[in-house]
């Protein structure tokens, strides 16, 4: 099969396959404040990752290109509703551009739609330093991420099956490109261990892409007749997800939530845990190819308006004070966290 239906493939399949909203949100709860001292108007929502400055804490996560006209077309409307709303926005793996330069037009659109806006690259980690630097090139990007997804490819009937000497590649990324790495898992969660391990290399930014979102094991079982049905409840929940990376980065790298992040209340939540910014994927997906860019731009601008809201409630000014915010973790992540030996109380007083 080529590239290109494959792309293609993964679209339709992440619409069919839906979220899974299993990310355990649901187990995190806010601490009410009565007295938050707090107004709407000094609400601020810009945060940093490492030395990118954003607007939003809300970037639309890495999903398309390569798949000709139609991947050229969404890739296009992302750039401009990225544009309109100030977020950052990353493209899809460009591996496929990377091997037949007839595709990259379906990347570079980005750019030319939003030539000022933060872009980021993305390729998988089996990249050589040379794919990286052409893959930066193509749309001039502030930043590239590399996408950590064996479970996709084992799935994936025609994917790879040798994942020796990941860490090596992108270490000799991450030592000579001249813009920031950001490592993100692309929906089965990154543990604490894979942390140190990046974080031993040098790699400041993760994207924890949790479990409880779109879910690659389902789309690349919808396309293949023998199932590894086994791997469709596998993986580290977001809000786990966020915990077991945060150990790690602490206050030396940053965190990336994404994984089913649907509402402002789930962007909140992956603050609080101690994200510095949250990566939406398949719902932003969904919601342009139902109601197009406007219906795009007035969901985000809600999301924005509901965020701040919140904070409001909260009594928090910026996001780096919503990182502080008591909060109460229950249900399976409280499990989850205290067998693996996370304090969870930690979280439940003013930090
Ligand atoms: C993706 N994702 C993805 N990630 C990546 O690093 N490179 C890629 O090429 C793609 N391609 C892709 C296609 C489609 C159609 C979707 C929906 C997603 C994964 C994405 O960036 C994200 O990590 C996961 O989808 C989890 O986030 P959501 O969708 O639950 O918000």
């Amino acid at each position: 099969m080529s590239r290109a239906k494959r792309k293609m493939d993964h679209i339709e399949h992440s619409l069919s396959t839906g979220q899974e909203r299993k990310h355990g949100f649901e187990d995190i709860t806010f601490v009410h404040q009565s007295l938050p001292d707090s107004s709407v108007a000094n609400v601020k929502l810009h945060t940093k990752i490492g030395e990118l400055f954003l607007s939003s804490p809300i970037f639309i996560n890495a999903m398309t290109g390569g798949g000709g006209e139609q991947t050229y077309r969404i890739n296009k409307s992302l750039a401009s509703v990225a544009r309109k709303c100030g977020l950052v926005l990353a493209v899809g793996s460009q591996m496929s551009a990377i091997k037949d330069p007839d595709e990259a037009f379906t990347y570079r659109v980005v750019r030319e739609e939003n030539p000022n806006g933060i872009i980021l690259a993305n390729l998988g980690s089996e990249a050589t330093v040379e794919q990286a630097k052409r893959a930066v090139d193509m749309v001039e990007a502030n930043a590239l991420q590399i996408h950590l997804n064996v479970i996709q490819e084992l799935v994936m009937p025609e994917g790879d099956r040798d994942f020796t000497g990941a860490l090596k590649q992108i270490e000799q990324i991450t030592n000579t490109l001249s813009v920031p790495i950001i490592v993100k898992e692309t929906g089965f969660g990154i543990s604490k261990e894979a942390a140190e391990e990046l974080k031993g290399i040098g790699v400041s930014s993760v994207d924890v892409g949790g479990f409880g979102g779109t879910n690659f094991s389902k789309i690349e079982n919808a396309r293949r007749s023998k199932k590894l049905q086994y791997f469709d409840s596998w993986g580290i929940p977001t809000t786990t997800s966020i915990v077991e990376v945060k150990e790690v980065m602490q206050q030396h790298g940053s965190v990336i939530a994404s994984g089913g992040v649907q509402s402002p209340l789930d962007i909140a939540k992956s603050i609080a845990l101690g994200a510095s910014a949250v990566g939406m994927a398949g719902y932003l997906l969904k919601i342009l190819l139902a109601d197009g860019e406007e219906g795009l731009i007035e969901e985000i601008t809600s999301i924005h308006e509901d965020l701040t809201m919140i904070m409001t409630a909260l009594g928090v000014n910026t996001i780096d004070q919503l990182k502080q915010v008591p909060l109460i973790i229950s249900g399976n992540t409280h499990h989850w966290l205290t067998e693996r030996g996370m304090d969870t109380k930690k979280f439940s007083i003013k930090r």
